[in-house]
């Protein structure tokens, strides 16, 4: 499986990270919110480098120039809740793109076990076309895993890259192991150390869906 994680290159990306993380910063929904549309638009740029183009002739008020064209068909998809802003920024720079939304969450049995419930699926026909699944936390894998087996029912993507902003060497291995290997590409803002006993990244930046639309109850 290929991966790539951004950090590794010093760039802006990293100062939005350093907000997303920061437990003062990340405490204003607002801006916390846009960090993870920002990050979403710089995830997409470097993504956008892998693509297929084709060359076509536009036509501008003095001449005719060539110009790189992307030439896949993409499906952004997000996991719901945390997914949509960072759906969001890869809309905002892959505007021509389908979307498709799936609902994923823990349940939680007690305070350490969960289950990953799938409960709904909105998408388009997602048969050979590129698929982009949006999540920004990648703890176990799991809910990524889930939501993946759960759109094929709506067709078997041509290639499909996972974009996650936090992820473990945890997640990246259950992955590696569940996904289709040859067409599944990896893109990873950073790396984090280890889980908790609640299944939660240390040191990662703590629950990404209430810190963007606030705390859920059962
Ligand atoms: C978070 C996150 C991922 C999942 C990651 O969602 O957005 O979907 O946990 O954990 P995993 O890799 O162990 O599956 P959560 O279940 O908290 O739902 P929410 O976005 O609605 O808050
Ligand atoms: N979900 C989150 O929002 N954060 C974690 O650290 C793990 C799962």
């Amino acid at each position: 499986m290929n991966m790539n994680i951004l950090n590794k290159d010093n760039s802006v990306l990293n100062n939005f990270i350093y907000e997303i993380r920061d437990e003062n910063i990340q405490k204003d929904s607002l801006r916390f919110r846009t960090n993870l549309e920002r990050i979403g638009q710089l995830m997409a740029f470097e993504l956008s480098k892998t693509l297929k183009f084709k060359t076509i002739e536009v036509k501008t008020p003095l001449g005719i120039s060539p110009v790189n064209i992307i030439d896949e068909q993409i499906v952004i998809a997000s996991i719901l809740r945390a997914g949509l802003p960072l759906h969001n920024g890869f809309l905002s720079v892959f505007d021509k793109a389908e979307n498709a939304f799936v609902s994923a969450y823990r349940k939680y049995i007690d305070s350490v076990h969960f289950d990953i419930h799938v409960e709904y699926i909105s998408a388009p026909n997602t048969k050979d076309k590129t698929l982009i699944l949006c999540d920004p936390m990648l703890a176990t894998g799991g809910s990524m895993e889930r939501s993946y087996k759960a759109l094929l029912s709506h067709g078997e993507p041509k290639s499909v890259h996972i974009v996650s902003i936090i992820a473990t060497q945890q997640a990246i291995e259950h992955l590696q192991k569940t996904m289709p290997m040859d067409k599944t590409i990896l893109w990873l803002a950073a790396v984090d150390e280890k889980l908790n006993n609640h299944a939660y990244i240390v040191p990662g930046i703590g629950d990404a869906g209430d810190l963007a639309f606030g705390e859920k109850i059962d």
